[in-house]
């Protein structure tokens, strides 16, 4: 069993991206992908045969938050690991939870030991170390874990956000080193990434970018962006961490985002992406397609008896019509959830798939510039 290999394919003259493939020991997973957020070992509304065959899903996400208090480890290590657990047998991505105990937890307090938060589920008290995650990490069992960090909130003040940087550096030294003194525990290798803190402030990111790219991890992470800062920051610091960190080593820019930011972020030279818009927006009756964006709970599509999207490949997509969907919605119908997770999913994989065939082809950036038009026009 081995480490994450990536290899890249072609890289664009016109702009950053890159078409490449993330080898684990799980499979293969082309570059740029998109990974749908399985949270607690499962995508919102959507199965696993429909994540493999409909939606054409190549990794998935789990959240080491929510997995640690429910079902906890003792039932994930004697399930052995969430590939078992959940039955999915594709690469699987944890995050460390360095994001959700900021953004979810009531009351926490951050200290150099860690973080304590009350549990969301029975207020419970509870403490996130870099060796108590890479411990939960260890047990969850998935293929790429993510280090333990702190999302520095947007708009916090630059000294704030250089302390906070420097523990987050911290506290990856010691995630590395827990990570060295146990052994993975289902016999297939676990691939820690770095994240990359350091908010909006341009020395900052470039001295984390640096501290990160030191730890030669055989992949590295962007967080702390698309909380809250207009997009033209997003884009500015995407770009800016590309830059800085390894050109041979994939670049997952974390919780980003709309179709466009996508497209955009790849331009920047990301390689992978995660965001729970897809499900989320879509269980709220927001519906992304190839011509744009739909709210299907308006009334201009009553009587709509096109299918959702026919312009890609997606057996849900092309078979069932706009009218029909808005009228599970308005009814409240289980079924609703699911089409449109399944739609919108397979539409964000549909886009990924076809951004790397266009670097390939050597006309990303023609093609880009005119689907970001397309994509944000409202329907
Ligand atoms: N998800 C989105 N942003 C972040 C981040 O900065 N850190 C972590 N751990 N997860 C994220």
């Amino acid at each position: 069993m081995a480490s994450l290999k990536f290899e890249l394919h072609k890289e664009d003259n016109q702009s950053k991206a890159r078409a490449g493939k993330i080898t684990t020991d799980h499979g293969e997973i082309l570059t740029p992908i998109f990974m749908p957020v399985g949270t607690v070992g499962s995508v919102k509304a959507v199965n696993q045969q429909q994540l493999k065959n409909d939606i054409k899903a190549q990794i998935i996400l789990g959240n080491t938050y929510h997995l640690y208090l429910r079902p906890g480890t003792d039932v994930l290590e004697a399930a052995g690991g969430l590939h078992k657990f959940n039955g999915w047998d594709r690469p699987i991505l944890t995050d460390s939870g360095g994001y959700q105990v900021f953004s979810l937890a009531g009351t926490r307090k951050i200290k150099e030991e860690g973080v304590t938060f009350q549990s969301h589920i029975d207020g419970s008290r509870h403490l996130f170390s870099p060796e108590k995650v890479m411990d939960i990490e260890r047990s969850i069992g998935a293929d790429i874990i993510m280090a333990f960090d702190e999302c520095t909130p947007f708009g916090s003040d630059y000294n704030y956000t250089r302390k906070s940087m420097e523990m987050t550096h911290r506290w990856l030294d010691r995630c590395i080193k827990r990570l060295d003194e146990t052994d993975n525990m289902y016999g297939y290798t676990q691939n820690l990434f770095p994240i990359v803190q350091g908010s909006v402030f341009p020395d900052l990111r470039k001295a984390s970018c640096e501290y990160i790219a030191s730890k030669n991890a055989v992949g590295n992470a962007i967080g702390g962006l698309s909380v809250g800062e207009p997009e033209d920051k997003l884009y500015e610091f995407t770009g800016l961490c590309c830059e800085y960190l390894p050109q041979d080593k994939p670049r997952y820019l974390m919780g980003v985002g709309t179709p466009w930011n996508i497209l955009e972020g790849i331009a920047l030279g990301v390689d992978m992406f995660d965001c729970v818009m897809p499900t989320r927006n879509g269980r709220n009756g927001m519906l992304f397609t190839t011509e744009g964006v739909i709210n299907i709970k308006n009334k201009k599509w009553e009587k709509d008896f096109t299918p959702i999207d026919s312009g890609f490949e997606c057996e849900t997509s092309n078979y069932y019509t706009k009218a029909y969907l808005r009228h599970l919605v308005h009814s409240q119908e289980i079924l609703a959830l699911e089409l449109a997770s399944i739609h919108n999913l397979a539409f964000y994989l549909w886009l990924v798939g076809q951004a790397r065939e266009h670097i390939i082809a050597g006309d990303f950036t023609s093609w880009k510039n005119e689907m970001v038009v397309k994509l944000k026009t409202r329907l």
